[in-house]
């Protein structure tokens, strides 16, 4: 069988690229985790996957002279590990024109509110200060907006009357973990489609886009 080969980008923790580790451990998974990127040094998210064995790059904005230098250094950073997914989990930063270009179609980000409710960097704390009852995570394909891509998976939260950002925000992150370790999975196996702004997984080729 031939695994699909994916590039994880972190920025912190990196719980979401933990599961994918543990899927990837799987011989049977139908991926494999080819590089891990992040835009700063020291992070925990790097240091899993130096634990398992995964190569590490970074490619940070403060190494470059300009947004646009950073662009094209992130983009090719990537692209020598030739990833037919790209996966933003938990990455900060926008990607920029010079690597959706490159890599359009095939770059998934996790965001943790149910979009396209509360985009941008504060999902969860934004929704708690909203009232909402119900939140969630969301997996999108990335577009040149801020989270406002093609949905691929949902997952509902129930909001608790003592939730804080941050109780709220690690349940949020168990369905997050969950939904995309088995999106990625179906994603690798199946392919998928993207017509107008609904994403058919398993309506591709497997391993790609239709
Ligand atoms: C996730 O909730 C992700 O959606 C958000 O930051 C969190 C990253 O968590 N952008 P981790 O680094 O995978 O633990």
């Amino acid at each position: 069988m031939q695994r699909t080969p994916v590039v994880v980008l972190v920025s912190g923790g990196g719980t979401n690229l933990q599961a994918l580790i543990e899927a990837a451990s799987d011989p049977a998974c139908g991926f494999r985790i080819v590089g891990v990127g992040a835009d700063r040094h020291g992070i925990e998210g790097l240091r899993r996957a130096e634990g398992a064995g995964i190569p590490t790059f970074v490619v940070a904005v403060g190494d470059h002279p300009d947004r646009e230098a950073w662009d094209v250094a992130l983009t090719e950073a990537v692209a020598g590990f030739e990833p037919e997914l790209v996966v933003s989990a938990g990455f900060m930063k926008i990607l920029g024109e010079h690597f959706l270009a490159r890599f359009s179609g095939r770059v998934v980000n996790t965001h943790p509110a149910l979009l396209p409710s509360f985009p941008g960097a504060h999902g969860v704390r934004d929704a708690l200060a909203h009232g909402v009852r119900v939140t969630g995570c969301t997996a999108h394909l990335v577009d040149g907006g801020v989270d406002t891509g093609p949905i691929i998976d949902q997952r509902a939260v129930l909001v608790r009357e003592d939730d804080t950002e941050d109780t709220l925000h690690e349940r949020i992150k168990v369905e997050e973990r969950e939904m995309l370790v088995d999106l990625v999975e179906a994603m690798s196996a199946h392919g998928w489609r993207v017509d107008g702004r609904v994403v058919r997984v398993g309506a591709g080729s497997p391993g790609g886009r239709a």
